[in-house]
């Protein structure tokens, strides 16, 4: 790997998952969680991930992980295909790359002491903190990172508020200094009031450790605060990717145009993630992931469809006159500009 790689690079990333057959008669139906994701992420620029609940979101979040396999498609984490590593060197190479997830109370083993919680990721890293002095002086240190004192090591996550434990998950993906954290929905469990004070400190670590995050998150203020970078997916498959202001103020997928419209006062906020009330103008739910017609798969719900759109399936390509601006739209060159509007309807619910 040499400078100006991607420290992440996804490449045409499905994963398919077989379900229990209803009928002795019919073939096992089959969920569609990834349906060809490609992604990179250049070291410094945190990628944020948004779409609406079971667009697949924590599928790749695992598949960059290396948490599942996926069922085609390869995930390159600083230089490496995770694919072809076997289990020894995949977990030695986790020491660059680690993961936050949502919940804070189910993340963390209630039995073990926050100092083994911690200290844990170092286990598989031999030639770091290799006797329990030098853990324990890394555990403190990565806690007073975070904002915690070193003595509330020898507490248990019951112990804690839910701020408090997804800070306990931070300090754990922080102990083996790693480049990359991907964070599933990190501050979705969290009061509103402590949301910003934990996005406030991913921010400060970033600029601390040299981190770039994957920020997955159904709320795209979330995104908006802490990622240069966003990508918008919808049923398995990225619809848009560019610099984070780009596709604020000028969204080029209709679905991305919508998302956005649905969230009211989006100029007037302030000091990162707020609670308001995201109200979706898209009509209809999002199929799931077991309806993989062809064509755009946004096509049912979208204001623009034509028949191309249910025939031909857009590819995720450059929108004219915007560097570093990609979306799958047929029309995305036509279609900048102004969210569409419509009758309102359902939620964006959690991931
Ligand atoms: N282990 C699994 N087995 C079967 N289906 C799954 C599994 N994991 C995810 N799915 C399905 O894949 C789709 C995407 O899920 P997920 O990645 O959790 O979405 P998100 O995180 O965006 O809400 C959903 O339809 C979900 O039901
Ligand atoms: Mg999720």
């Amino acid at each position: 790997m040499t400078a100006g790689d991607p420290i992440v690079r996804v490449e045409g990333l499905v994963r398919h998952y077989r379900l229990p057959r209803e009928s002795l008669f019919r073939p096992a139906p089959v969920s569609h969680a990834l349906n060809g994701v490609d992604l990179t992420v250049a070291p410094g620029q945190s990628l944020g991930i948004v779409g609406e609940s079971g667009c697949g979101k924590s599928t790749l979040a695992r598949l960059v992980m290396a948490l599942d396999r996926p069922t085609a498609g390869r995930v390159e984490v600083l230089g490496q295909d995770l694919g072809a590593m076997d289990g020894r060197s995949l977990r030695a190479h986790r020491r660059h790359f680690q993961m936050v997830f949502q919940d804070p109370y189910g993340s963390l083993d209630p039995r073990q002491k926050v100092r083994r919680i911690v200290a844990e990721p170092l286990d598989a890293v031999p030639d770091m903190a290799s006797d329990p002095p030098a853990r324990q002086a890394r555990v403190a240190e990565v806690l007073e990172a975070v904002g915690l004192r070193p003595t509330d090591m020898d507490k248990y996550p019951h112990e804690f508020s839910g701020g408090q434990r997804q800070r306990i998950a931070i300090a754990r993906a922080l102990v083996t200094r790693p480049q990359v954290i991907v964070a599933d929905e990190p501050v979705s469990a969290l009061d509103v009031s402590v949301q910003a004070q934990v996005l406030n400190l991913m921010l400060d670590l970033q600029a601390e450790f040299g981190l770039t995050y994957i920020l997955i998150s159904h709320d795209l203020a979330v995104v908006e605060y802490v990622c240069p970078q966003v990508a918008v997916m919808y049923l398995g498959r990225v619809v848009e990717q560019a610099a984070a202001a780009d596709i604020f103020r000028r969204p080029a997928h209709p679905y991305t145009q919508a998302l956005l419209a649905a969230v009211p006062n989006r100029t007037a906020r302030s000091g990162g993630a707020g609670g308001r009330r995201r109200r979706a103008v898209l009509q209809g739910g999002a199929g799931g992931a077991m309806a993989m017609a062809p064509g755009c798969s946004f096509a049912d719900r979208c204001p623009r469809a034509e028949d191309r759109c249910r025939i031909e399936r857009p590819a995720l390509r450059p929108v004219a006159g915007e560097s570093g601006h990609l979306a799958a739209c047929h029309f995305a060159t036509e279609v900048q500009g102004v969210p569409g509007t419509g009758a309102a309807a359902g939620e964006i619910a959690s991931g």
